[in-house]
């Protein structure tokens, strides 16, 4: 089936994000997002933004709110996280549409950052949909109460015009996401 876009939908909110609506996308291969070696364990997403093509899931982005400590400072992000598309559908702005409608919705939820953790690869990629990486060491809460140091990168955005990232160190009150 050819691929254009009068197929693919408009990024939208989604009722529900299951194990399901994941497969959909990704398939069921181990480590789809390639963060097993972390060992860490996640919180899941609370809002979920998708785009479907001629009715299948192929793109997701979540959301959910998160207590944390930046300097001294407690407050919360947007933790963005589960950013997905199809293997098949990558390469087409898939990831910047369904990532627009989520940080829109960002916008309104109250938080002057989003955040979110990805792999080292992903960087530029992010940098390029205007995600900042925060060079610094990032502390995450694990089971147990545990606190370990993310391995993985941090990229945060600002959710308004006139916000910049607070100095000092950073800690998550709770699992990462
Ligand atoms: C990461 C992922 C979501 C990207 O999805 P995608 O639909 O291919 O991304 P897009 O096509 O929207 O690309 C976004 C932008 O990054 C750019 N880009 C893509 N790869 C890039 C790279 N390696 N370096 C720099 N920029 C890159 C694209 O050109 C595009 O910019 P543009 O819109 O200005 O042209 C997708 O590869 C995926 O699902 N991977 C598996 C799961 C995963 O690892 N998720 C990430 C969790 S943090």
């Amino acid at each position: 089936m050819p691929k254009n876009a009068s197929s693919v939908g408009p990024a939208v909110r989604l009722s529900r994000y299951t194990k399901a609506d994941q497969e959909e996308i990704l398939g069921t291969i181990d480590d789809p997002f390639g963060v097993a070696w972390t060992g860490l364990s996640w919180l899941p997403k609370e809002e979920h933004f998708g785009i479907r093509y001629d009715g299948r899931l192929v793109a997701h982005a979540g959301l959910l709110r998160l207590p944390v400590g930046i300097g001294g400072i407690e407050t919360e992000v947007v933790g963005v996280g589960g950013v997905a598309v199809a293997p098949g559908m990558q390469g087409q702005g898939l990831a910047r549409l369904v990532l627009t409608a989520a940080l829109k919705h960002a916008r309104t939820m109250g938080p002057q950052h989003a955040l979110l953790f990805c792999r080292a690869p992903l960087v530029s990629l992010y940098q390029r949909l205007g995600w900042h990486l925060l060079d610094k060491d990032v502390l995450v809460e694990q089971p147990g109460g545990r606190l370990t140091t993310m391995p993985l990168r941090t990229m945060v955005t600002p959710l308004r015009d006139d916000v910049r990232w607070p100095s000092g160190p950073v800690r998550l009150f709770s699992l990462p996401m």
